[in-house]
């Protein structure tokens, strides 16, 4: 007799650390602080900081080049991940926008409609504070409607799953699984690049396997 247990419903987040990324996150420190100085921010689930335009992507810069290309890469593996090895044959395209939180700032409990995948890459995440461990951490609610009724010693029903930022780490996750920051509590700029990605059918792709473009952020 063997007992069969399915896990069922699973909703996957992959976390990446990108090697060797200190160069590239110097160039979109620099890049994003610049950019801030030239506009105001633009208003979405953050509240205080500033959020950029979503085209963050269409930047000619080597460092946006080669976040494009992490992202692009991850996405694609958490496709397989999920699709099956090589299942997909369509097109991805991507979009992004930079955000950057001072002290107090937060952003509020959102999904991402109209994509597939979202995720953020952490520029600079600042050092961890033992007295505020969950300043700036991206917190994930359990998606399933109602299981945080159900109450048995140890089960995972209705448990948030926090990730803690570092510089160079890059998270993906599903558009529609709500998350929210908590208020960022550090004395230097928090500062993070979030993507969306959409995947076309191949009777849909026009010419390339890979697009950024601008589009709706959250
Ligand atoms: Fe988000």
């Amino acid at each position: 007799m063997e007992l069969e247990v399915t896990k069922a419903f699973p909703t996957v987040i992959g976390q990446l650390r990108v090697p060797d990324a200190e160069a590239m996150n110097q160039d979109l420190q620099a890049l994003i602080l610049a950019e801030e100085a030239s506009y105001l921010s633009v208003g979405r689930s953050n509240i205080g900081g500033w959020h950029s335009r979503p085209d963050f992507l269409n930047r000619p810069e080597p460092a946006v080049g080669a976040l494009t290309t992490w992202v692009t890469w991850m996405v694609s593996q958490m496709v397989d991940a999920t699709a099956g090895l090589g299942a997909f044959k369509g097109q991805l395209s991507v979009w992004a926008w930079a955000t950057i939180c001072r002290e107090g700032a937060y952003h509020a409990p959102h999904s991402h409609p109209d994509s597939a995948w979202s995720g953020v890459y952490y520029v600079d995440a600042d050092k961890f504070n033992p007295n505020r461990p969950l300043s700036g951490v991206l917190e994930f609610l359990d998606p399933r409607v109602g299981v945080e009724a159900v109450s048995t010693p140890g089960d995972p029903y209705g448990e948030p799953v926090r990730v803690r930022p570092e510089s160079g780490l890059l998270v993906a996750f599903p558009s529609w699984l709500y998350h929210w920051v908590h208020p960022y509590a550090g004395q230097s700029p928090r500062i993070a690049v979030s993507f969306n990605v959409t995947l076309a059918a191949p009777d849909t792709v026009r010419t390339s396997t890979i697009e950024a473009t601008a589009g709706r952020d959250i």
